[in-house]
């Protein structure tokens, strides 16, 4: 039985999700043979410019990447895309969701997903935005609503884990958030954050096809979850670790470098939970 589904959370919305595919806009895409495909695209192409801006300013404010730019500059070229990318994401997602209520209604991804976004559209507006613009620095306000967003996006990712298994979504994020760590680390840090990865990674594989059949989920399942927790744990401490040391861009101080890592990050699990939508 699941509890974080909309049906769930808003049983009282059965009635007009149920009758969202006969009206507009839903009806004319369900009824087309052609029309979701093309909204799906449009879906897709806006994540990959929004993906693409928030890891340039990101990353320029953990002080990698583009480092030559001052940041304030790459805020001027990339801040419109990022308004276009999110407008269009959301305009189409809503078309596909006018489509395919029903689905939607009866997913706990879907859930995750949308608290999520809601945390994606904090951290970018309180975080990327502002930080990039004012080359690095940020207000109190910023600083309070960033908190919040990381708040919410640990919310998300706590839905997250709620589910059966530990999904496949989930590992989407982990190997993400992994491999932007290891591009962010330097020195000794990276050298040692590599090292616990591929043990950790070995020891994962030795557990879940050597120990136990690929068929004994109820071992494999706490083994999965235990690993994905433990995986986030070395993540997000080197994350920490590398924001508080040196490097190039250190104007930016550890706040603003930690909370950029969570601004790639929660894009990245929303569109995960996107990912899994369309599993299940
Ligand atoms: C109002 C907000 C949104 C709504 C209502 C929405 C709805 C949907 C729907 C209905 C699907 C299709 C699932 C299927 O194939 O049945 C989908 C797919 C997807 N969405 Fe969204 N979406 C929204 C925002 C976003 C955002 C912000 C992201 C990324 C950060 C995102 C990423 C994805 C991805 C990656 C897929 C999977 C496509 C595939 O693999 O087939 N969506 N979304």
């Amino acid at each position: 039985m699941t509890v974080w589904a909309p049906q769930d959370l808003f049983p009282q919305l059965a009635g007009w999700v149920a009758n969202l595919d006969d009206t507009f806009p839903g009806k004319p895409i369900k009824d087309s043979v052609y029309a979701f495909a093309q909204v799906e695209v449009g879906h897709l192409l806006a994540l990959a410019v929004l993906a693409g801006t928030s890891l340039l300013m990101n990353l320029r404010l953990i002080g990698v990447g583009l480092t030559e730019e001052p940041p304030r500059e790459m805020y001027r070229n990339l801040a419109g895309w990022t308004w276009a990318g999110l407008i269009v994401i959301l305009v189409t997602g809503l078309l596909m969701g006018a489509s395919n209520g029903e689905r939607l209604y009866t997913s706990e991804a879907f859930t995750a997903k949308m608290i999520g976004l809601a945390a994606a559209i904090v951290l970018t507006f309180a975080i990327t935005l502002p930080a990039t613009k004012n080359d690095g620095r940020l207000g109190p306000v910023s600083r309070v609503l960033g908190v919040i967003g990381l708040a919410i996006f640990l919310f998300a990712i706590w839905v997250f884990l709620q589910a059966k298994l530990a999904n496949p979504g989930l590992w989407h994020v982990i190997t993400a958030g992994g491999l932007i760590v290891l591009y962010a680390s330097r020195g000794l840090t990276r050298v040692v954050y590599l090292g616990v990865m591929l043990l950790m990674i070995a020891c994962q594989q030795l557990i879940t096809h050597i120990v136990y059949r690929p068929d004994d989920f109820e071992h494999l399942d706490p083994v999965n979850k235990g690993f994905a927790w433990a995986f986030v744990g070395v993540i997000l401490l080197t994350a920490v670790v590398q924001s508080a040391g040196s490097g190039r861009g250190q104007e930016n101080g550890p706040f603003v470098k930690g909370m950029a890592f969570a601004a790639i990050l929660v894009w990245i699990m929303t569109a995960a939970a996107g990912r899994w939508l369309a599993f299940a």
